[in-house]
């Protein structure tokens, strides 16, 4: 159900790794919704091959970038602009990744390595493509750009470790450089705070299956998946939400503002 809503723009694209990466499905509805883009991931995560597939299913070209390399982001925002014909409307930054998630380092023995690499991937690196686009110029004026967080930047959910720190700096980047860009060159930048999501990097946080039910059973509207975030996404690409800028949006069918449900306090009931 394509509504032209992109038709004409055009993008970047981080963070498709596989068919269910929240990014590939973004860059499915970028495609049907009539935007041109290219596609970027780490060159470790090209190596699976998988990413060509999406690129011939979306006519796009993939370019490859480590998010935390400026070098890899001022070759991929030059060429993106060759290949493209120009500045870019919209870039989506869905990049995420804790060695200490990885080698289950608890919270409170982190190798602090590994805790550099946790900001520097999942929110430095919102900094750099930042910092690099309008170094380059390579956001058109009311451009939207967007990044994907999770809660626990606001409140704590232990199992999530180090990427709670990494998600409330990747909030404060967004507002901070949201405020720079905007009154520089009416460029919008939000962050969408989205719902447990079955992925390489949501699996990979400790006892996610049951933190998925539970975010379920708590979300009066239930878990949003990585389509219904697709969907967001692309809204937030349109210019129908043009005025929206430095933001946190939810989207997690009401988690965020339910106390308790009735589904979740039933289960105490039962004791
Ligand atoms: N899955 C969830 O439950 C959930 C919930 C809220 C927010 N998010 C966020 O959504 C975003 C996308 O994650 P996803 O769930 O689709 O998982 P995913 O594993 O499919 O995507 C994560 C991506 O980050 C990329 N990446 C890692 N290191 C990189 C680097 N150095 N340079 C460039 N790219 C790099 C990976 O290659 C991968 O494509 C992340 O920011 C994640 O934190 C996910």
């Amino acid at each position: 159900m394509a509504n032209d809503l992109l038709r004409g723009k055009k993008g970047i694209i981080f963070g498709a790794l596989d068919q269910n990466s929240i990014a590939w499905k973004v860059a499915e509805k970028a495609h049907a919704e009539g935007a041109q883009f290219v596609l970027t991931n780490a060159p470790v995560a090209l190596r699976m091959g998988e990413l060509n597939k999406l690129a011939e299913a979306t006519n796009s070209e993939v370019i490859p970038a480590d998010a935390t390399s400026m070098e890899d982001l001022e070759n991929l925002f030059t060429k993106s602009m060759e290949i493209l014909g120009g500045p870019v409307d919209f870039v989506l930054h869905s990049i995420g990744m804790s060695p200490n998630v990885r080698k289950n380092r608890h919270y409170t023995d982190l190798n602090y390595d590994f805790f550099h690499k946790t900001l520097d991937i999942s929110a430095m690196s919102f900094h750099r493509v930042l910092q690099t686009a309008m170094k380059l110029d390579a956001v058109k004026e009311w451009g939207s750009v967007l990044a994907l967080t999770y809660i626990a930047a606001q409140r704590a959910f232990p199992d999530y470790n180090d990427m709670s720190d990494a998600k409330a700096l990747l909030e404060s980047i967004t507002r901070t450089f949201g405020y720079q860009y905007g009154a520089k060159k009416n460029v919008r930048i939000n962050t969408i705070s989205q719902s447990p999501t079955p992925t390489t990097a949501g699996t990979g946080v400790k006892g996610f299956d049951a933190f998925m039910k539970y975010a379920d059973e708590m979300s009066p509207l239930g878990n949003a998946s990585a389509e219904d975030c697709a969907n967001y996404c692309i809204s937030m690409f349109s210019d129908l939400t043009k005025m929206v800028t430095m933001q946190n949006l939810f989207h997690d069918g009401g988690f965020s503002f339910t106390g308790v449900s009735e589904a979740v306090m039933a289960k105490f009931e039962q004791e």
